[in-house]
């Protein structure tokens, strides 16, 4: 039963929703870490240029399809391409919806289970031997993460099924400003700490000799994952934006929260691990050990460790909900079904997924391949491998498949805004995205491999 399609109130609510998608553990668990990895500010400032030059067109280019069709991400390629194969591309969104949510769940189940212990006091011990057999063990351990992974999972359908404005944007106008606000002031604790200031240099001081092919394709992968982009949420996002709003900017503000963001989170994690000594290359494990072992000699740190560990909760939370509506929206749109048993369906068979997810962390060993477990390959698919290959297909399809005049007329509502930029947009999304996008993707099949 197709009613009248929801949209998001206000333009506010779009720019929180949209926000709300992009910064999630990208920003505060994988950035940080990503960078330690490629050289901190070298890796930054390429990540800069990527968000800047190819990250804001993409979004607008999602923007413009959803937008467009009013529609999901399978029926708008149904409908701007009629009886062609790009509903396909659609597709794979919604297979990117899966692998992503099946991991993300996982990872958002351990910022519950930390946020828990450190209510509680739980942990066993505050050196880092202790903190890392705490992890390893609680991660493998099967049924415990299973249920926090549950609980998320329950929390994000709650918020999906109560509609696109009175769920989806109703909890990020008022999530993301909490969001801010906590950044906020762990970033104050971290840069007040005796001998922060390496940690500020370590971000900002850009050693070019440390920029290569491979922090080149890290960053560009980073920025499609963290901006939510190549796999049709923001397709999904961009079709209940008003007519009257203005695309480009959305884009635009949406991006610079999102980086924002990330800075931020690398400005209140690197002065604190500088600051007590350590080395920043920690890889995956940094949120939940080194900073549980800072925390835990810091003046103040279990107010500031309860903090953060409610901040990556929410951050994850808003991320979640918008990758859970890209299935909710085609299964309701394109099979018809209503929003409950959509959602129902939705989420029930992505927690399948999520579940083998954590258990193949531990008590399923089977499930991997030549030493991936399923959470690896998950995990590293859908950034190198579903998310370029959406974003490709995205900027393939406006920029050669839509006439130019109906991409023009979408980006400047009828004609009513100026769109200043439009050509150097199409030059983009003709020309230099694709080809940015191509050697990612490549890279992430092998098939042109770094070796990383
Ligand atoms: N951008 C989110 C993050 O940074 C994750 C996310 C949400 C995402 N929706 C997405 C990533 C769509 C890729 C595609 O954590």
């Amino acid at each position: 039963m197709e009613t009248k399609r929801e949209n998001f109130g206000s333009k506010i609510g779009v720019i929180a929703a949209a926000a709300g998608s992009a910064i999630g553990l990208g920003n505060i668990w994988r950035f940080p870490y990503v960078a330690g990895e490629n050289g901190g500010a070298a890796f930054l400032l390429v990540y800069l240029v990527f968000v800047v030059g190819i990250g804001v067109p993409v979004m607008l280019s999602e923007f413009v399809i959803g937008r467009r069709a009013q529609s999901n991400p399978v029926g708008a390629f149904k409908r701007l391409a009629p009886k062609s194969l790009w509903p396909f591309a659609g597709f794979v969104g919604i297979t990117a919806a899966f692998t992503i949510l099946a991991f993300y769940t996982t990872v958002a189940g351990w910022t519950l289970e930390y946020l828990y212990l450190t209510l509680a006091g739980g942990f066993d011990k505050a050196d880092k031997a202790g903190l890392t057999s705490q992890f390893s063990s609680f991660i493998s351990s099967g049924p415990r993460p299973m249920f926090w992974q549950m609980i998320f999972m329950v929390m994000t359908a709650y918020i999906v099924l109560k509609g696109v404005k009175n769920g989806i944007e109703k909890y990020n106008k008022i999530l993301m400003p909490l969001l801010f606000g906590i950044l906020i002031l762990l970033v104050i604790r971290s840069l007040t700490l005796p001998n922060s200031f390496e940690g500020v240099h370590f971000l900002f001081a850009p050693d070019f000799s440390k920029i290569n092919a491979e922090v080149l394709l890290q960053a560009l992968g980073q920025s499609f994952f963290s901006l939510s982009i190549g796999m049709g949420t923001l397709i999904t996002y961009g079709s209940y934006i008003n007519k009257k709003d203005n695309l480009s900017s959305t884009a635009f503000s949406v991006s610079v929260a999102d980086t924002l963001v990330a800075v931020l989170a690398g400005m209140a994690i690197f002065p604190a691990v500088f600051a007590f000594g350590i080395t920043p290359e920690a890889g995956p494990s940094l949120v939940f050990i080194t900073l549980p072992m800072i925390f835990s000699q810091m003046a103040g740190g279990q107010f500031f460790e309860i903090i953060f560990f409610v901040l990556l909760a929410i951050a994850a939370l808003t991320s979640t909900i918008s990758v859970l509506e890209v299935v909710v929206a085609y299964l309701s749109e394109e099979l018809k079904l209503s929003r409950a048993k959509s959602t129902l369906i939705a989420a029930g068979s992505i927690s399948v997924l999520g579940i083998l997810c954590t258990l193949s962390q531990g008590p399923l060993p089977k499930l991997s391949i030549g030493g991936m477990n399923l959470f690896d390959i998950l995990e590293a698919t859908s950034a190198t491998i579903l998310l370029p290959l959406g974003g490709l297909f995205i900027v393939i399809f406006v920029g050669w498949v839509m006439k130019k005049e109906t991409v023009f007329a979408e980006i400047t509502n009828e004609g009513s805004l100026k769109g200043r930029l439009k050509m150097l947009y199409l030059i983009i999304i003709r020309f230099i995205a694709p080809v940015a996008i191509a050697l990612v993707f490549l890279n992430g099949v092998g098939i042109f491999g770094y070796g990383g």
